[in-house]
């Protein structure tokens, strides 16, 4: 196995690239107190790696979204279905990580002992997230005393131990600096290229341009738009994602 590469902890564990669908879901509704939060969204996300985006403004659902697909809420109506052969587990990163009150290293050999990665695999396993996470030097460091730029790349990190298929990624770079931003696209696109599927929320539409295969725009719950980021970024089908592009929509 390659050192370079970050993702094949359970390399056969993978599912292959490929015709059909990763995740599919189907008329997903969610309401509270009254208001419908997210209403019949319907979208698939094809098996090959790459990386989806997801825009839309301030309240469109897009975390509440995450947490649906990430198991982390219950829909009211709806399905969200995965292909027979994901076997998971699906990493997740917030806009502020939540670390432990240890060490960078500490961090990670707890996130492998919940993961239940064997003992003696999980030093190995260690090295690899560290260098992959540019991490290594301060790997003793304190996690909540690294900069906002190491603790993403830390919660990232955190995120791929056990082997993702699906990653899903909620504005964290939201709070970094260009050169951590750019840092940070670099760890998503290799993890991209190693086999994963990524969904990733932004507001910063330069980023999406940077990163994205395809775009995902949700507005006011419910999704208007999921096209090549090319094509996205070009010309919108709905007057709503070209005025979201121009700054302009009105929530
Ligand atoms: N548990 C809840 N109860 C009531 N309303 C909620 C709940 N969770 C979220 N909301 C509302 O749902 C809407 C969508 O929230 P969500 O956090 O998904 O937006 P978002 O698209 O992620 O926005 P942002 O870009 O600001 O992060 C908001 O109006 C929010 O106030
Ligand atoms: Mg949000």
């Amino acid at each position: 196995m390659p050192e370079s590469n970050i993702l094949p902890l359970k390399p056969k564990g993978r599912q292959e690239a490929g015709a059909g669908f990763l995740i599919s879901v189907d008329a997903l509704g969610y309401r509270r107190g009254g208001r419908s939060l997210l209403d019949a969204v319907s979208f698939e996300l094809s098996r090959d790696p790459g990386i989806t985006v997801l825009l839309g403004p301030n309240g469109a659902g897009k975390s509440l979204l995450l947490r649906l697909i990430g198991g982390l809420i219950r829909p009211d109506s709806g399905t969200i279905r995965f292909s027979p052969d994901f076997r998971g587990p699906i990493g997740m990163v917030f806009q502020k990580p939540v670390l432990l009150r240890r060490s960078v290293r500490a961090n990670l050999l707890h996130a492998l002992a919940i993961a239940r990665i064997p003992r003696r695999e999980r030093t190995g396993m260690l090295a690899r997230l560290l260098v992959a996470a540019d991490l290594t030097h301060c790997a003793e460091s304190p996690a909540r005393a690294l900069s906002g730029g190491e603790q993403q790349r830390l919660a990232m990190a955190r995120a791929l131990v056990g082997d993702p298929g699906l990653l899903l990624l909620d504005e964290p770079t939201a709070s970094l600096d260009p050169a951590a931003t750019a840092a940070f696209e670099a760890l998503v696109c290799k993890v991209a290229g190693e086999g994963a599927r990524i969904l990733l929320v932004t507001h910063d539409l330069h980023q999406a341009r940077r990163i994205a295969d395809d775009v995902l725009f949700l507005h006011k719950g419910r999704i208007f738009e999921h096209t090549p980021a090319t094509t996205f970024f070009r010309a919108p089908a709905s007057g709503e994602a070209d005025a979201y592009c121009k700054g302009t929509l009105l929530t």
